[in-house]
């Protein structure tokens, strides 16, 4: 299986940004302007937006997801909201182990593998976001460590879930500074990811599964990068909150 066979995904992060009326509205500014789009587009919101994005999305071609979830079903984990109450209001994506949430938020790859475990079990597809930081690619220790946060976020992941795993490269050095990684960088750690599932996995689970590249990805950039041969779609934030730009990114997608 090749690229060509696997589904390609444009996934806005929408991260702590607009109110449920202004998600409304940058809803229907990008639904036309991505409506023959031949890739899978996802926008990812705050969980008070994900009514207002259900309802927008209705009878389009996007999906919604939500920036992330607990692992308990429910339970005195108060502020937090489950992977439970996700799927029942019909939210379709979640992303899991966001650098954000990890740096801020105190996130481990243990909570991560969690939160995935979690997901999965509702039903959701989850977007696991993985990277280094600065200081370890400069050490050397990038194939390593998103290697490592690779198979601890899918322990005891079966292969049937790895169908709704979506597994995002985002170099944390990438996120919102407007540096983005090269194309030759992001398609190296791709496979290094593709490597690694391959070896939990399988080879045609390897081949089959959509890795994206996040990290400042925008209208000018996407074009080179979503054409290398391990990087099959972006994690977008800053450029996903302007409908053109988003818009010409799931263009470069659905000819890539
Ligand atoms: P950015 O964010 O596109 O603004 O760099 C990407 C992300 O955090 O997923």
């Amino acid at each position: 299986m090749n690229k060509q066979l696997r589904k390609t995904v444009i996934a806005g992060n929408w991260k702590m940004n607009k109110t449920p009326q202004e998600t409304t509205q940058l809803i229907e500014e990008i639904k036309p302007l991505v409506a023959n789009a031949s890739c899978d587009i996802v926008v990812c919101v705050p969980y008070i937006d994900l009514h207002a994005a259900l309802e927008a999305t209705k009878g389009s071609n996007i999906y919604v997801g939500a920036e992330n979830c607990h692992w308990e079903q429910n339970g005195a984990f108060t502020g937090e909201i489950s992977a439970a109450m996700l799927s029942a209001i019909g939210v379709h994506y979640v992303i899991i182990g966001h650098s954000e949430r990890r740096t801020y938020f105190g996130e481990t790859d243990v909570t991560v593998n969690q939160r995935v475990r979690a997901a999965l079990k509702e039903g959701l597809t989850v977007i696991l976001c993985v990277g280094e930081y600065l200081e370890q690619r400069e050490q050397g220790v990038t194939d390593e460590l998103v290697a490592m946060q690779v198979k601890i976020a899918l322990g005891g992941v079966s292969k049937e879930d790895l169908n709704n795993i979506i597994i995002a490269y985002e170099p944390v050095w990438a996120i919102g500074t407007g540096k983005t990684a090269t194309a030759q960088q992001a398609n190296e750690v791709c496979a290094v990811i593709r490597k690694t599932v391959a070896e939990l996995y399988c080879e045609n689970c390897a081949n089959a599964i959509t890795i994206q590249y996040g990290g400042s990805m925008n209208a000018k950039n996407a074009d080179e990068l979503l054409s290398q041969p391990d990087v099959d779609g972006g994690l977008i934030g800053g450029a996903s909150l302007k409908a053109p730009d988003f818009a010409a990114i799931v263009a470069a997608a659905s000819k890539s």
